[in-house]
């Protein structure tokens, strides 16, 4: 028998916990023609700002050993026009997460303001991470005050979830989540990319016009899956990790890790059907393993006996 793949981030059902992460599926139409979006959990689409942005100027994009380096900026149409992509999304049935980004919280409360007149979206991911601009994004994210205070801000003018998205350039990425947790989010999403850079030997320059990047791929997995365990530890909220993740069997890692839902964002410029094909394979795992819902694995990986005795967290027990 088919194992139950359905997961809940706050008051929304997921049909099962794969979604591609944002940035890395545009709002959906190039990979359509590769399959039937309504079969992933969700779609969370590019970081919306109140305004359109060109994002930075190239280049943007930089290969590293099993990784990439981004610096993309947040290039965007800005809220009216991501509209109309959202509610097309929306209406052919995809549960719509839509990524939201700015440099001050009245950006923020813009971009919720306009989306609240629609149905489309599902829920809202807090971009408080992007190591690419130069004014707010990550500035909000590594301070558990001002985390604190945009949550509330925030909670206060929407109904729909709230996920916080966290970066990994932060020293104790526990103490950020549960600051939002603390304002009213309903679930965090993590990581975000790890800030980095590369050199070009011929120019003896920077090689990202940005000067820095943000890494993302297989090479931040062990990293990622690391800040899942310890966020996961800290918080009641559910969690949504991310960050490396190729394969199937990476998802379950971070099922198992802690995680009720998973991101896949780099993998899909390698891979276009690796969303769907992470689907059928945590199906597969299930079966396989005698489990007959995905619930039952969630941070199966600390019902250790290193767990119990504190020593591989040290970051607080849910
Ligand atoms: C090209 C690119 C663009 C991205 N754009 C965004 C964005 O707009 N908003 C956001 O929150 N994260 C953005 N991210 C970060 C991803 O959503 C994800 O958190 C990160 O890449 C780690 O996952 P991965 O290793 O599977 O790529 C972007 C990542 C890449 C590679």
């Amino acid at each position: 028998m088919a194992a139950d793949l359905t997961v809940k981030i706050g008051n929304l059902t997921l049909k099962n916990p794969v979604m591609p992460a944002s940035g890395c599926f545009g709002y959906g139409e190039e990979y359509a023609p590769f399959y039937d979006l309504n079969k992933l959990g969700a779609v969370v689409v590019k970081g919306t700002t109140a305004k359109p942005c060109l994002g930075n100027p190239p280049i943007r994009l930089a290969e590293t050993p099993a990784g990439l380096l981004n610096a993309i900026g947040l290039q965007n149409p800005g809220v009216e026009a991501a509209r109309e992509k959202i509610r097309s999304l929306a209406q052919t049935g995809v549960t719509v997460i839509v990524n939201v980004a700015g440099h001050s919280v009245e950006d923020y409360l813009k971009v919720i303001e306009v989306l609240e007149q629609d149905e489309g979206t599902a829920a809202y991911e807090i971009n408080i991470s992007c190591p690419n601009v130069s004014a707010g994004g990550m500035a909000f994210g590594t301070d558990p005050r001002i985390v604190e205070s945009l949550v509330k801000t925030l909670r206060s003018c929407t109904a729909k979830p709230l996920i916080i998205k966290l970066s990994p350039n932060v020293t104790d990425i526990a103490e950020i989540a549960r600051a939002a947790e603390n304002a009213g989010a309903d679930a965090v999403s993590l990581i975000n990319t790890l800030l980095g850079m590369a050199i070009d030997t011929s120019s003896r320059r920077p090689l990202l016009a940005n000067i820095t990047g943000g890494l993302s791929g297989p090479a931040v997995k062990p990293v990622a899956l690391r800040m899942v365990w310890q966020v996961s530890s800290a918080v009641n909220i559910p969690v949504i990790g991310m960050g490396g993740i190729s394969n199937a069997q990476d998802a379950v890692e971070f099922l198992l890790a802690g995680a009720d839902a998973v991101a896949i964002g780099a993998a899909n410029f390698v891979n276009p059907t690796v969303c769907i094909e992470a689907v059928d394979g945590i199906a597969d795992y299930l079966v396989k393993n005698g489990f007959s819902s995905v619930t039952e694995i969630i941070g199966l990986a600390k019902n250790t006996s290193a767990d119990k005795k504190g020593g591989a967290c040290g970051c607080g027990k849910k």
